[in-house]
């Protein structure tokens, strides 16, 4: 079982939109040979992965909403690749998906460098120190020089780059990548971006075939690796495996050039299953009994289904068809007989899977995201975040009697993580925080289709939520009945302040400083 969870590789890629993350994935399941022809299951404006009405609005505004899972076959290892919402409005999601990998693929988009959003996750990637391969992409184009694309990603990133692979040109001159540790030439050429491509290339840097094929370019390549080798980091598996460096490869992921050698490298180096810290102990991948816990919760992925699933990373142990486990916050053991699998879109039931693994449960109002499932343990895994929403909206049903639709589509929106309700406990309102403005939309919009209820949004003076936290009973019973205008419950009950200004939290907090204000709330 251990050499089964071994060969797991599980990762997700970070990018800002646009760096190529969508094509690069394609390609990836290309070379997994899970996809006969890329540019079947993503294109964005063919709109062949929108599988959902809900999907629809994601086409409409060209943007990818959902996290998918694919897993995939590559040199004896199985590759789990974790895909994540590019827009920002859906960060929350893409936080949380990075507490379920073991590695991650950073892809630049070489003529822009690295831009906003790319340090937003390699912050949050950051606090686990989790291994990053780069991929410098769209080398076809006009592009940064590469020396400086380095420089930048270290300076910005803080991290130490070790270029594996050096490109050849760029643009229309771009002929192909050397390859450092290999010691071997792979080159270019264009249209074959769609196909596994068959391999050419020549052995060593010296070799006169290099000379005749780009002529001039060999002698500058030469020069330049000088100037490289000597200013740039070594690979060393263990600072890469810290999070501390990070191995760089070149090439063009429309041209489907350079992730090859980027993909060897890739399940070559990164970490198979780690193990994960629970508020008891440290559970290692390789231990015998059923572990895991819950990342996200979608629902809708396909309507023929109209569920909600809710993906787990497995931490330890098998997962067997028909298996018990234990749902440990509601101490009640549940049977799962059709735990799901994803391929780009498609499910497929699943008999068994291993550690490093993400398997979907059908989810009926009890899974929520953080849940830990166990073989008995009592144990809950720790470190996956709710972050307090900073923007708010007052919802306002345009028919007054589908009000407990409505509060039942907030709460079950809301057990996604992307937004979150709140109830005042001084009037009937309902308040919908989210952290992205798109948010709103995406929840009017499934409100309609899937809860059929119609509803406005509306500005409300609130500037921030806090969750509450107090371990002395009388002082928040005290709080309770001072702040009483201020408090309201969230989806799952907790209680929280909702801050009409920054002045007035700041307030609070001076007037009651044996009162916790947190903004965050782990699940
Ligand atoms: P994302 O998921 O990170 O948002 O990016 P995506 O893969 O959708 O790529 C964004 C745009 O960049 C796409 O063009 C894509 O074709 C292009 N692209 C990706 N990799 C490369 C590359 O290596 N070279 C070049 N030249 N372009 C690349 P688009 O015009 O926005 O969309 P589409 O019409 O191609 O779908």
């Amino acid at each position: 079982m251990s050499t089964e969870s071994n060969l797991r590789r599980t990762f997700a890629i970070i990018s800002h939109p646009d760096a190529g993350k969508t094509t690069i994935t394609e390609k990836l399941l290309l070379l997994g040979q899970k996809i006969q022809e890329a540019g079947t299951v993503k294109g964005k404006k063919s709109g062949k992965h929108a599988t959902s009405d809900w999907m629809e609005m994601e086409k409409q505004r060209g943007i990818s909403v959902t996290t998918s899972v694919m897993q995939f076959p590559y040199n004896g290892r199985i590759v789990n690749l974790l895909d994540t919402p590019g827009h920002e409005d859906f960060s929350e999601d893409t936080y949380r998906t990075l507490t379920a990998v073991d590695s991650a693929l950073m892809v630049i988009d070489s003529s822009k460098g690295v831009e906003d959003r790319t340090i937003k996750l390699m912050e949050v990637c950051r606090l686990r120190d989790t291994p990053i391969v780069t991929f410098m992409n769209k080398l076809d184009r006009d592009i940064k020089d590469p020396i400086e694309l380095m420089d930048e990603v270290e300076e910005v990133l803080n991290i130490q780059c070790a270029p594996i692979t050096w490109p050849i040109g760029m643009g229309k001159q771009f002929k192909g990548v050397y390859h450092i540790l290999e010691d071997k030439i792979y080159f270019y050429s264009t249209g074959q971006g769609h196909i596994i491509q068959k391999e050419d290339c020549i052995e060593g840097l010296d070799n006169p075939e290099l000379d005749k094929r780009i002529g001039a370019m060999a002698q500058d390549l030469r020069d330049e690796l000088e100037l490289v080798l000597g200013a740039s980091h070594e690979f060393e598996l263990e600072a890469f495996l810290k999070g501390q460096l990070t191995p760089v490869f070149f090439g063009t992921a429309l041209g489907n050039f350079g992730v090859t050698q980027m993909l060897n490298g890739f399940v070559n180096w990164a970490p198979a299953p780690l193990s994960r810290q629970s508020n008891e102990r440290e559970v290692e991948s390789n231990e015998d009994q059923f572990s895991g816990f819950i990342f996200k919760i979608q629902a809708n992925m396909d309507p023929a289904h109209r569920d909600r699933i809710a993906f787990m990373r497995i931490v330890s142990g098998k997962y067997e068809k028909g298996m018990k486990m234990k749902h440990v916050r509601l101490n009640r053991d549940i049977q799962v007989s059709n735990a799901v699998t994803f391929l780009a879109g498609d499910r497929a039931n699943l008999e068994t899977a291993y550690a490093g693994d993400i398997i979907g449960l059908h989810n009926h109002g009890t899974i929520q995201i953080g849940d830990t499932f166990t073989a008995g343990e009592m144990l809950k895994f720790s470190g996956i975040p709710n972050f307090a929403p900073e923007l708010f909206r007052r919802v306002r049903l345009k028919d007054p009697l589908k009000n407990k639709a409505l509060l039942k589509g907030l709460i079950q929106l809301s057990e996604e993580g992307a937004t979150q309700v709140f109830r005042p406990f001084h009037s009937n309102e309902l308040i919908l925080g989210a952290v992205g403005v798109l948010q709103f939309d995406v929840v009017a919009h499934r409100l309609q289709d899937e809860y059929k209820v119609n509803c406005i949004f509306e500005p409300v003076s609130i500037h921030t939520a806090r969750w509450i936290m107090c371990d002395d009973e009388k002082m928040l019973e005290q709080f309770k009945s001072k702040a009483d205008d201020n408090l309201s419950l969230d989806g799952g009950d907790n209680l929280t302040y909702l801050a009409p200004t920054r002045v007035n939290l700041n307030l609070m907090q001076e007037r009651w400083p044996d009162i916790q204000f947190c903004e965050t709330r782990e699940h």
